[in-house]
Order: C-alpha cells, then structure tokens, then sequence
C-alpha cells in the first residue's frame, strides 16, 4: 500500500476542494484519498515543495473537511493514499446545491471544467479572490463521500426558502470513497461527530435460537441449499472444493435471498441458518463467535431525505463492526422495500437512490459476512440486485404433510402431545399458512382460554385433543393466501425470473378462482376484494372475510434456485 500516515492540519484559508500535500508525497498524482477512522474520500492534490513551511509530514486541508471524518481523532493515523486517479472517483450523477455570493451558474461551470470532487459538507470555493461557501444538499448516486462532477453532471441550485425547510445531508454518510473497503464506525458517531445527524438505527445482535431440526417444520430442499450455502463459508470445505474442481468453484459463500408467500418460515428459515451456522458447521471454531443480526425494511425507511441511505449505511457497518470478531449472518426482512427496482417509473429520486446505497454496500461483502434477504414480493426488487443474492430460494406454501409437522413443533410439549393426531390437523389445515397456526389458531386467543381455566376455580382444566384444535381451526378462516393472490395478481409477468413463485401463484388464483392480470372481475375477486385484499400482501389483518373455500395449498417444496445468472442491468 502506496499511503502515508502524515499529521493532519486543517485552515480557513484555502478551498475544500484541494488539498496540499508534500510533493514527495504525491509524486504525480493529482489526486489523494484521504482515509482517516475508517473513513475515507477523495481531494485534488495541491502539491507543496516539501521544505517549504516544513509540509513534510503534514497534510493541510480546510477545517470543513475535517467533519467528514467525524472531526480529527489525534490518536489515530491520518493517511494520504497518492496511488489514486480520477478513475477512482465515482462521477456525480446529480448535486444539489445552494450558493451565497456567487451565481450559480458561474459555480456550476467551475465544477464542471474542474470535474469538482464533491463532498457532503460545505464547500468552499475559490471564486477569484474569494471564498465562496456552495453547501451541498444530496448527491448522487449515494452510498459514495466523494463524487465527480462532470459534463453530464445534473447540477440543481436550491432555493433560500427550500433551504430553510430542509437540513443538508449529513457530512460523513458515504461508505468510504468508490473501492474503498467498508467504512468503519458510521456516519457521525465519533466524537466531532454532529449529534443532529446520529443515524438513528441500532442493529442489536442476538443469538439464534430457532433451528431447522426443531422449529422449521418440512422445507428440505430450502434446509439442503442453506446447509451448501453454508458449507462454502467453511474454508475446509471450500479448499476440499478447489483441489477437486479448481478455484473458480470455490469462491466463498453468497448471500442469500428467500421469497414466497407470507407467512411460511422466511423469518423462521434465517434465523434457523444463523443457528445452523453456529452450531452444525466449523463456521465458528474457523471465525469466532456466530451472530444474528436483524432489521426490517420498514426500519430503516425514513422520510427525511437521505436518511433511509444513512441508515442502511450504518446498518451495514454495524454488521461489519459484528463480523470484525466472529462471523456475522444480516438479515434484511422485507428486503424489497430497500432494493425497489429503479426502472419503476412511479419511483421517487430517492427511492430509487436507496436501491444504488444497498447494492453498494453488497458489493462490500467480507467472508465472515452472510447477508440474507427475505420477500414476498420478489418481482419489485431491482434485477440488479439479484445478482448480490445469487442463491435464490423460494419458500413454499406447505402441504399436508409439513403442516402436521407445523402443528407437532408448536404443540410437542402438551402433556397430551402423544394423543393427538396430527396428521389429521395437517390435512385439514391445507389452505391455511403455517403462521396462521402458530400465531392465530394457536396464538393468543387460545392462551387465554388456557389462562382463564386455570384462574377461575369454576373452570376446568382443557384437555387440547385432536376435536379441539379442531375445532380452533374451524373458527378461523385461511385469508393470507387468498388476500395475497389478489394482490399480486397483476404482476404475474413480473415473476417471470421466478417460475416456483409464478406456479404457486397461479395455481393459488385458480384455487380461490381470482382471475389473473389486469382483466379482473371474477367472482373470487369480488371475494378477495371484499377481503382486503388490495395492496396489503402481508397482512393478516381483520378485514372480513368473504368465500371461506379452503384450499389444497399446492407447493411442494421447490428445487433449490442456485446461481442462475439471472443478471440484471443498470446497477451504477
Ligand atoms: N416451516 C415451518 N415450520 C414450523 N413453523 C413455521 C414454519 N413456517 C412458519 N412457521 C410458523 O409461522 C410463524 C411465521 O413464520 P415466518 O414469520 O417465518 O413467516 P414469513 O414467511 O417470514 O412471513 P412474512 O412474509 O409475513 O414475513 C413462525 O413464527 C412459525 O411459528
Ligand atoms: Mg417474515
């Protein structure tokens, strides 16, 4: 590595845009990244005859500058990386700005003949004599401290009143600069770091406690293809693979993404992996201890401008920070919700910069690392994206057979468990999903019924038998599938890269007889409407119920997806 850790100082009296440097330094470069508290981003280089003011071994840049890093940590090397060129630095697809003392127009030309590295922070900006201050409101695409205006560079001015209604974007939210490794510690929790824009997302790691042998009923196909995904993070078993079949078979595990209806062990599977992972493979006696890190889409969305970015930023680095001594397992739940698909003309500019921040980020995977993704809706996730999860593996709606095994899991520890006939709850419960069982046949409606017998002397104690649960099961009404279908009805064409998806959903809609694409109109969609069906694919939510049919749920558990290159275009 061509880097040199020098003494950092920073001035008022220069533009942010270079920074000087001893010329022996640099040698020719004009460009240097600076990285500093895991931090890093690029500068113009202004070179310094060394014995001059003795710049030696010092690098002087504006005082603005030191914010990226969270403020200057005196403790802690300050490097000046010359072997960069403006290759390096990705270029700006779109700035927003707003300048005091100098129109706008001129700074905008500036920065395109100078194919300005802009930074999220103040810049200040020579303009003849003067310093201007060009604060930068977003840039993208994000995910990225420096950026490189150029020509086709969409440069917009904020106004002073939209100004006033919005807080530019944090200094010190990118991920390092382009190529730069994983960027440590994020965005503003360091001591110079601005409160106001602590990212406001804490990823607490936990152990998994979940296992496929006792809690993942049936999914055999799903549990094989974890258990290979998992086999390549073992460096044993990935050195066994290079000497039999070579080293392109053997690089290290992918991540993984898990789709299918809801409410069918998504959750359950990965949290099932992370334990597999530390307690059935040589993962940790090889990395440390196994950690299980969970965030859901819906978290990590914010309103505010940039800040869902920030956030996942902060996300990944946490899991980073968690992987540095042992190995971690990221599970993003409904991850489509971060990765929409930017061809999507109904997107907004910063959804759609949302998607460039998380796939950024997976391409910055270290080995102790496993990211895994869960959706029901596979078909809005950006094909770019497919690619940073090439294990793909649908999670099936269970048959007969694997919901008795649901109900078995749920009730083994009932005294009675011997005499219930759990075949027979499996037949009838096909139609149903397996957290329809868990969470509302046998949720807390039935919980309290035990509670109340043991609490009113009055009461006698149940005897759960095979008649009762039965009995349960017949007062609820399978709606997941049916509200699902009708939601999703209109994309079929959109799952085209993902056929189990397509044939689950398609026999489904003939099941519950809720015609597919735009044509509408059957009677099961009246039903399913009058359901609640519309957009709320997820729910499970109290709209009432029409028809009450139940299904022969379909869905053996499909062939495991591995890689298929089903690459998409356009990431940037
Ligand atoms: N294969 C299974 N074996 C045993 N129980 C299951 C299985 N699948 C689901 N369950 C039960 O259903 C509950 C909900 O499942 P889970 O949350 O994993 O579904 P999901 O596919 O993630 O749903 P969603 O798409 O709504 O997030 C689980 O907590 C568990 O009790
Ligand atoms: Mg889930």
């Amino acid at each position: 590595m061509n880097k040199t850790n020098l003494q950092p100082i920073t001035n008022e009296s220069q533009p942010t845009s270079h920074v000087k440097v001893g010329e022996s330094r640099v040698n020719s470069s004009e460009i240097v990244r600076l990285e500093h508290r895991g931090i890093d981003a690029f500068f113009y280089a202004k070179p310094v005859e060394d014995f001059v003011g003795g710049i030696g071994n010092k690098v002087k840049f504006h005082e603005n500058v030191a914010k990226l890093f969270g403020g200057i940590d005196f403790s802690s090397p300050f490097y000046v990386d010359a072997k960069v060129s403006k290759r390096d630095v990705e270029a700006a697809r779109r700035v927003e700005l707003r300048v005091r003392g100098a129109p706008e127009e001129q700074i905008a030309q500036f920065m395109r003949d100078s194919e300005y590295l802009v930074h999220n922070m103040e810049e200040v900006v020579s303009n003849g004599d003067d310093l201007v201050p060009v604060q930068v409101y977003s840039m993208e695409p994000s995910g990225y401290r420096t950026l490189r205006v150029t020509d086709e560079t969409d440069i917009e001015f904020v106004s002073r009143s939209d100004a006033q209604d919005r807080s530019p974007d944090a200094p010190g939210s990118g991920s390092g600069g382009a190529g730069g490794g994983p960027g440590g510690p994020g965005g503003g929790d360091g001591p110079g770091g601005d409160s106001e824009n602590d990212v406001d997302i804490d990823v607490t790691p936990k152990k998994p406690t979940k296992s496929f042998d006792e809690d993942v009923a049936g999914l055999d196909t799903v549990k094989q293809t974890a258990r290979t995904m998992l086999a390549m993070f073992d460096p044993q078993k990935q050195e066994q693979v290079e000497r039999l079949y070579g080293e392109g078979f053997a690089s290290r595990g992918g991540s993984m993404l898990l789709y299918g209806p809801p409410g069918c062990g998504k959750t359950l599977v990965s949290e099932a992996i992370a334990h597999e992972a530390k307690n059935e493979t040589d993962i940790e006696d090889e990395y440390g201890d196994v950690k299980f890190l969970e965030v859901k889409g819906g978290d990590v969305l914010s309103r505010y401008p940039g800040e869902s970015e920030r956030r996942i930023e902060a996300v990944f680095d946490q899991a980073h920070q968690v992987a540095q001594d042992g190995f971690a397992v990221l599970f993003f739940d409904e991850v489509e919700t971060l990765i929409p698909d930017r061809s999507d003309d109904s997107l907004q500019r910063h959804e759609r910069s949302l998607t460039n921040a998380f796939l950024q980020e997976m391409n910055d995977i270290e080995d102790n690392l496993l990211v895994i993704g869960a959706t029901n809706m596979p078909f809005t996730i950006d094909p770019a994206a497919t690619r940073r999860f090439p294990i793909q593996q649908f999670i099936p709606q269970p048959d007969a057979e694997v919901m008795a095994q649901v109900w078995e899991v749920n009730l083994r520890d009932l005294p009675n468990a011997d005499e219930i006939d759990f075949r027979r709850l499996g037949e009838e419960s096909v139609g149903y999903t397996p957290a329809e069982i868990a969470d509302r046949v046998l949720g807390s409606d039935l919980q309290r019924e035990f509670v109340e017998s043991v609490v009113h002397d009055d009461r006698e104690a149940i005897t759960p038998d095979t008649d009762y649960l039965l009995e349960w099961l017949n007062d609820t009404e399978p709606k997941t599938v049916r509200q699902y279908v009708s939601s999703v009805r209109e994309q079929l064409d959109d799952l085209e890269g993902y056929p189990e998806m397509q044939r689950y959903v398609e026999e489904q809609a003939e099941e519950h007889g809720i015609s597919l694409g735009n044509g509408g109109g059957g009677l099961g969609d009246l039903l399913a409407s009058a359901a609640g069906g519309g957009s709320d694919a997820g729910s499970e939510g109290d709209a009432s119920e029409g028809g009450g049919d139940t299904g022969n749920g379909g869905g053996d558990d499909a062939p495991g997806a591995l890689p298929e290159g089903r690459a998409g275009g356009g990431d940037s």
